[in-house]
């Protein structure tokens, strides 16, 4: 008879024939063009003496935090810092999450329930998709940021209405409309929550994101700030009312089911935020980068996202081409990730080249050197 592993086996096996199978593999140490670090953080020096200069003053009590937030685990310096983080992006309270994940697909499945709408990104991250469909609301997606399509959503719309985008998109690195959204958002009365993992840090002043670089605080219901990426550690806070601090912290089953950070980790995430506002030359360094990449790419003959962030993307269709054109740019010291299906729709597989304050413009031209010398290869032997 056929066991439990059974099915798990014919499952990779199917995953493995259709090339999508994921395995998990360490950096061969090439250039990094695919970590989420893009300010530096996670390698800053400056930061690393920050976080040991508060552990040196305020040694922390207990090594874990013992417990949920509602149990043992809370703090006066978690709260502290809450307050810290919604002041720096000009929200009214902010509530701490372990991850990106757990804010997404928690705040998505208990601020809406039967009844309600969420009115979805088709290319939203998969944590707001898993939290979608947690929540018993009925969910409508929309053509990836086509306002009319949005429009059309939300008149077929009912109940409490959240409208869910990313300021930045992991998978294209394109923006969202967010002022646009934000005025049909208002129009039919819904509330607009805005992603912004990969944005936080780097967009708006001192890196405070893109709702408060478009000056929209007020106009948004909820956002999520993570900080494994521009931030360089791991977690994330939600940011909205007082009220929407209340619910989550009634309803919100990740938050409410789950250890607390331990003293260590707020005071991480309390020191990066005090490193952020010095960034500035870091984050010119990055624009700067990203203008360098998009005009090394003019003549390109590769199909590129429309990005003018640090996330571009070269479309290489099918699951085996990608994964060998990545492989053999790991081969030439470029460490840059395939995207595959089912991660991203079958035919919109990509290389996904991350750009980092500490990248130099040299790289950005070699690295873009090889991925057409290699195309020039493929050309040449099918001919
Ligand atoms: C757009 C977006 N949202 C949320 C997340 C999840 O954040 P975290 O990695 O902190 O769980 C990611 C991570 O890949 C992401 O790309």
């Amino acid at each position: 008879m056929a066991g439990p592993d059974h099915k798990l086996r014919q499952a990779l096996a199917e995953r493995a024939r259709a090339g999508g199978l994921r395995q998990l593999s360490s950096s061969s140490g090439g250039i990094d063009f695919c970590s989420n670090d893009y300010l530096g953080m996670a390698r800053s020096n400056r930061l690393r003496t920050r976080i040991d200069k508060i552990r040196a003053q305020h040694p922390p009590a207990s090594l874990g935090s013992t417990g949920s937030r509602l149990i043992s685990g809370n703090s006066e310096a978690a709260e502290r810092l809450e307050a810290r983080l919604a002041a720096y992006h000009r929200a009214e309270a902010g509530l701490l999450f372990s991850s990106g994940y757990a804010a997404n697909s928690g705040l998505l499945a208990c601020i809406a329930g039967p009844g309600d709408t969420l009115v979805m990104d088709e290319l939203i991250h998969a944590s707001s998709i898993d939290g979608s469909q947690l929540s018993k609301a009925r969910k409508l997606v929309f053509r990836h940021n086509d306002l009319d399509d949005l429009a059309a959503r939300l008149d077929m719309a009912s109940g409490a209405i959240f409208i869910c985008v990313e300021s930045l998109y992991s998978m294209g690195g394109d923006m969202a409309p967010l002022p646009e959204m934000a005025a049909l958002a208002a129009e039919y009365g819904a509330g607009l929550v805005v992603d912004e993992a990969h944005s936080n840090g780097i967009t708006g002043p001192a890196g405070a994101g893109s709702v408060v670089e478009n000056g929209l605080e007020e106009q948004v219901f909820a956002r999520v700030h993570t900080f494994g990426k521009g931030l360089g550690l791991h977690g994330a806070v939600v940011l909205g009312s007082k009220t929407l601090r209340d619910y989550l912290v009634n309803f919100c089953r990740p938050f409410v089911f789950s250890t607390a950070p331990s003293r260590e980790h707020l005071d991480r995430i309390e020191a990066a935020y005090a490193l952020l506002p010095e960034l500035d030359a870091e984050r010119e360094r990055l624009f700067s980068l990203v203008r360098h990449f998009r005009t090394a790419i003019r003549d390109s003959s590769f199909r590129w996202i429309d990005s003018h962030s640090w996330v571009q993307c070269a479309i290489i269709p099918g699951n085996d081409q990608v994964l060998a054109t990545a492989g053999r740019l790991d081969e030439l010291g470029f460490d840059v990730k395939a995207i595959r299906a089912p991660s991203v729709s079958p035919g919109s597989e990509c290389i996904r080249i991350c750009l980092h304050a500490f990248n130099t413009g040299n790289e950005i031209d070699r690295l873009i050197a090889a991925l057409e010398n290699l195309q020039c290869a493929d050309m040449s032997l099918q001919a």
